[in-house]
């Protein structure tokens, strides 16, 4: 039987993390390179014992094999802990398509995005998981779904997401987003290039937004500002995108990366690799998602990537990613 399949790209944000938590709006960016892969098959009889498994809603399925070899995860959904967010994408697809005794399966799921390193790994396996599961099933979700649902599994990832992962993954398109207000799909008319640069050290993104959370309560003003300002960076950037000139970008994203250094959330690591993209003619370059980890973002021009890619491998980075951003994303 064929595998019932879809994928979800990573993502990256140009502009507004952790302000947009608090209602600032943000850019991101879906990043067709790296992606998250599902591929659901049903269980041919005698293959896997197809015995009958309780799900904590009292509810019952067949056994849901879930293959996830990149995280070295082999189990059976009723073996995963209830809050696992693997188990929370299957059985919110059950749930919502009131799935009373699924087909027994087997849910394999391949990502060569990196692991918390804010290119929104997490996200893009739920969107994949559930697009293929629902498919599977013969009732596949609408994107809309999706995003919600991929949204609430983000709690588990990191208890008060903004949703600005479950949103741009979902949609594979770039945004404008502002936390509980109607999604805004960003217009490209011009193309631009970015270079990304992976530090290799894990960003804890809920443990990094619980501390600028901590900060605000004890200088809210402080950090209204830097938050305002950080909202307004992001206004004017997508000014400059939308009128066909995004290579004004540069003082902006470097305006950002001093904001969120002084929000709390840089680190010595992710301050290098945006120095020496600098230094390599990049036209500005900035943190990107959580943050004291995990990956930073350059606007450079189109004959500049090789170089500010070498810059940033120079410098440290695990990995380099130099993609254009376009009307129309890789899929
Ligand atoms: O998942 P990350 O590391 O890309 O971070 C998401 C961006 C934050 O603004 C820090 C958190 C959020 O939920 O928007």
């Amino acid at each position: 039987m064929p595998a019932f399949t879809a994928s979800a790209p990573g993502k990256i944000i140009l502009f507004g993390e952790h302000s947009v938590v608090y209602g600032q709006p943000a850019i991101a960016v879906p990043l067709g390179q790296v992606r998250a892969r599902a591929y659901v098959t049903a269980n041919l009889p005698g293959n896997v014992p197809a015995r009958e498994t309780p799900s904590a809603a009292g509810k019952v399925y067949s056994t849901v094999t879930i293959e996830a070899p990149d995280i070295g995860l082999i189990s059976n959904l009723a073996e995963l802990p209830a809050d696992h967010p693997l188990s929370r994408a299957i059985l919110s697809v059950f749930e919502t398509l009131h799935v009373v005794l699924a087909p027994a399966c087997t849910v394999r799921i391949r990502s060569t995005i990196p692991l918390a390193a804010g290119m929104g790994s997490g996200a893009a396996v739920s969107v994949a998981v559930m697009r293929a599961l629902s498919a599977f099933l013969g009732q596949p979700l609408p994107l809309e779904q999706v995003c919600a649902l991929a949204y609430e599994v983000e709690k588990i990832h990191h208890g008060t997401p903004s949703g600005i992962d479950n949103s741009v993954v979902a949609y594979n398109q770039a945004v404008f987003f502002v936390r509980g207000q109607p999604l805004q799909f960003l217009q490209l008319p011009v193309p631009f290039t970015i270079v990304i640069g992976d530090s290799g050290l894990s960003s804890p993104t809920g443990e990094v937004v619980s501390d600028v959370r901590r900060r605000w309560q004890i200088d809210p003003h402080a950090y209204d500002e830097l938050f305002a300002s950080a909202g307004q960076v992001a206004r004017q950037a997508r000014m400059l995108i939308e009128n066909g000139t995004p290579e004004e970008m540069g003082p902006l994203m470097n305006h950002n990366h001093s904001l969120l250094a002084q929000m709390g959330v840089s680190s010595p690591e992710l301050d290098d690799l945006v120095e020496a993209a600098r230094r390599a003619g990049a036209l500005g370059a900035k943190l990107s998602g959580g943050g004291r980890g995990g990956a930073m973002v350059a606007l450079v021009r189109a004959q500049d990537a090789s170089q500010v890619a070498n810059a940033l491998r120079e410098a440290g980075a695990a990995r380099v990613i130099q993609t254009i951003v376009a009307k129309k994303p890789k899929s």
